[in-house]
């Protein structure tokens, strides 16, 4: 019988080290901790660029002149609003449902409202990937005021992208330091190569499925607290701990117990993550404005602790550990913070889908059989 069996060919637990694509949207140096998109640093973004521009480099591999830059962004703001059907299934949503949950429905739902669902050109394929990242905001703060016995606020075109996000939060237009804070964190969670929501999206897209059920696909993925959902439960950490004197035992102790602690280690990072780096700076600012430093204060007795028991290891913060200090501080609740990880991250995932099936294999890896084979089939009366 000529199933595979071990030995045959090496078997990488969680395909780690396989190469899955070949890609030209962003390159990652786990070793030594860098990250660019399309050639740019993220550290030059995050310092001169914006989200909407940093999207269009990822989506069309180009950073745009004035006239692409303002056209994407009237292209985001002209897609903004949910569709009326969509905002009467929202509206009858649990209002206890996980906000993960929500867009992924919500995100499934665009499939049967799509105006060009068999449209399957390029041009078509980017209306659809800025269609999605355009409408999770909304659908965010949409749910998310619902829960609160609020109205819906519809998104307001005289403000930019992570302004909006605010506004139709909270129902206030954000201080410039809040919206230029998140501006910042969505660039630097806009993209990050053959990460397990982009490569489950890409699966999806593969079989020449549509983009909304291969981002469907990725946001279910982002969700898991091993990815995108480690940033809520970091926050959840530091009150577990409480106490800046209780950090040393808490993170001895989850470690003997060979516990995950939330926020750290990653699978190509084995240095300190460039994007943990930046948000730390960020979450100082706001935890020193916001007269916090408690928790910044043991966000950095954690880091030092962990760094000093398995750094050796290669495990360092990664981009979820102070993440969850500045979307607290922007006033984002916590069951919040991975749909706005999945709100920036929508145009990475759009990006590697587009650029996959432009070259499209279906995706359809091997498994090592390890069962047994030619067994008698014996009638059930015979069997004990
Ligand atoms: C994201 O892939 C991406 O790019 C993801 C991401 C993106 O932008 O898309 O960067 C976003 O997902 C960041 C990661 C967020 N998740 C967490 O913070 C959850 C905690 N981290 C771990 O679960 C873990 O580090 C992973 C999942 C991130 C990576 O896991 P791996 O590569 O499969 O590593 P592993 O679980 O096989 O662990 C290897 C060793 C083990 O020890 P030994 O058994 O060899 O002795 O490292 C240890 C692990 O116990 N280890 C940790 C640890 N992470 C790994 N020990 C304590 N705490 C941790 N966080």
């Amino acid at each position: 019988m000529g199933c595979l069996t071990a030995g045959e060919q090496k078997y990488s637990r969680g395909l780690e080290g396989v190469i899955a694509a070949i890609s030209s949207i962003s390159c990652i140096d786990g070793e030594e901790g860098h990250l660019i998109y399309r050639g740019y640093p993220i550290e030059v973004l995050a310092k001169y660029s914006t989200y909407e521009e940093t999207a269009f480099l990822l989506l069309k591999g180009h950073l745009p002149n004035k006239k692409e830059y303002e056209e994407f962004k009237q292209q985001l703001k002209e897609n903004a609003k949910l569709h009326p059907g969509m905002i009467d299934v929202i509206t009858k949503f649990m209002m206890d449902a996980h906000p993960m949950d929500v867009i992924r429905s919500m995100v499934s739902l665009m499939g049967v409202f799509c105006p060009d669902k068999k449209e399957h050109t390029l041009e078509a394929k980017y209306q659809k990937a800025i269609r999605v990242t355009a409408k999770l905001p909304t659908m965010i703060a949409a749910f998310h005021r619902l829960r609160e016995g609020k109205e819906i606020i519809d998104p307001d075109p005289n403000l930019n992208y992570a302004e909006n996000f605010l506004y139709m939060m909270t129902g206030e237009k954000p201080d410039e330091l809040s919206a230029k804070v998140l501006d910042i964190a969505l660039i630097l969670h806009a993209e990050h190569g053959m990460n397990a929501s982009t490569f489950s999206g890409m699966v999806t897209a593969s079989s020449l499925s549509d983009i909304y059920s291969a981002i469907t696909s990725a946001i279910g993925t982002l969700k898991g607290p091993l990815h995108g959902g480690a940033n809520e439960r970091v926050m959840h950490m530091l009150d577990e701990i409480g106490s800046l004197e209780n950090v040393k035992s808490y993170i001895e102790n989850a470690l003997a117990e060979k516990k995950k602690i939330m926020g750290f280690g990653h699978r190509v990072y084995k240095a300190y993550d460039p994007r943990a780096k930046i948000l730390k700076d960020w979450a100082y600012k706001l935890c020193e404005m916001k007269g916090d430093l408690m928790h910044f204060k043991m966000g950095e007795e954690i880091e030092k602790i962990m760094i000093e028991k398995v750094g050796k290891k290669g495990i360092y913060p990664n981009v979820d550990f102070y993440s969850g200090l500045v979307y607290t501080h922007l006033g984002i609740p916590r069951d919040i913070f991975t749909p706005v990880f999945a709100m920036a991250r929508s145009i990475g995932w759009s990006a590697h889908i587009v650029e996959y099936m432009e070259a499209n294999r279906i995706y359809r890896p091997r498994a090592i059989y390890n069962g047994p084979i030619d067994l008698e089939y014996k009638p059930i009366e015979e069997r004990e």
